[in-house]
């Protein structure tokens, strides 16, 4: 896939994911064979003003890997500043947020809620491409519409398009869905069918197998699919998938051993790069993620919420994953 000058293979993408999308599982998703990863959305007014917090989640890809930031607001100013600030810490595309449902920001206008006001959201993608360089594409993500009775996803997109953006992902579901019911395919197709040929589609929502993935890409036409949910606790979608585009046999689900290895590198990252503040939680949820379905699982879950050091909790994941291991071979 093609997004303006950047060329992703293989065409699939990490959704971005408040409080997911972090720099340590970003990093695992792109050792696991996604094509582009994207930050969580930032909000534009937090990062112009400084905010610590928002700050700290725009971060680039490690060992110079290309990367997306995700930006909302409904301020031009202020969005054009945020993608320059995006763009001087190396990223490879801008993304505008027009497809967030949550209640605090739809308050603001902002998110999904510009799916509604499509001439300020075509304002903000022109604005926002003139304010970053030619070689740094400006991209959307929105919805199919904010209700079944507003379903202006191609009509959108295409004025999205016209006002300057290089690749759009729908979500196919309305604002009014939020993250319930099924997402639809028949409203990226129509997006597809919209569009330019030479403007990538994304295909997003409800890919959680190989077989998802492949039926996103047949009934939707789109150019690439991007997963969200699917992907938590589960890097290894994108290898099998990845493989498959490739045309390689699916190396299939992880072994014990794949697992374990995968939880010790994401505590590894996790101690270099989460914030001290959130470390514990984030790796109690690494446990969670990685032995989900394995015999004991839940009392192992249930041990980690009473510690609060990081190495006990590691010796007590390397316990289980041992025992399991032991137990396979014998
Ligand atoms: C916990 C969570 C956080 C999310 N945060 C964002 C976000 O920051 N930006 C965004 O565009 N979408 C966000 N989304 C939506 C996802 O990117 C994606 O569109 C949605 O989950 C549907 O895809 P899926 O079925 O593959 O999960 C979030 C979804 C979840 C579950």
């Amino acid at each position: 896939m093609r997004i303006g000058p950047l060329d992703v293979f293989p065409p699939v993408l990490l959704a971005p994911m408040a409080a997911v999308t972090d720099l340590p599982f970003r990093t695992l998703c792109e050792e696991h064979g996604v094509g582009l990863t994207i930050t969580e959305f930032l909000s534009a007014h937090a990062l112009v003003h400084g905010a610590q917090k928002t700050l700290d989640k725009m971060t680039p890809s490690l060992d110079g890997r290309r990367f997306g930031v995700q930006i909302f607001g409904r301020e031009e100013d202020a969005m054009c500043r945020a993608a320059e600030m995006a763009v001087s810490i190396g990223a490879s595309l801008v993304d505008i947020n027009m497809g967030c449902p949550a209640k605090r920001v739809i308050a603001g206008a902002c998110g999904s809620a510009l799916m509604k006001e499509p001439e300020l959201a075509q304002r903000l993608v022109r604005a926002v491409r003139t304010a970053v360089p030619d070689g740094v594409p400006v991209t959307v993500k929105h919805r199919a519409g904010w209700d079944d009775q507003h379903l202006n996803a191609p009509e959108f997109a295409l004025a999205l398009v016209e006002a300057g953006a290089a690749m759009i992902t729908v979500h196919g579901r309305t604002r009014a869905q939020g993250f319930t019911g099924a997402a639809s395919r028949a409203i990226i197709r129509r997006v597809r069918e919209t569009l330019p040929r030479h403007i990538p589609v994304v295909g997003n929502g409800d890919v959680l197998t190989v077989e998802d993935d492949t039926r996103m890409r047949e009934e939707t036409g789109c150019d690439a699919v991007m997963i969200g949910r699917g992907a938590m606790g589960n890097p290894w979608l994108f290898r099998s998938i990845a493989a498959r585009l490739a045309g390689h046999p699916d190396p299939g689900p992880p072994t014990v051993t794949d697992r374990l290895a995968i939880l010790r590198r994401h505590l590894e990252l996790m101690k270099v790069h989460s914030p001290p503040k959130r470390v514990i939680h984030e790796i109690r949820k690494a446990c969670a993620w990685y032995t989900k379905g394995l015999p004991g699982c839940a009392q192992f879950r249930e041990r980690t919420q009473h510690i609060t050091e990081i190495e006990p909790i590691l010796a007590l994941a390397d316990d289980f994953f041992t025992l399991r291991l032991v137990a396979r071979a014998a």
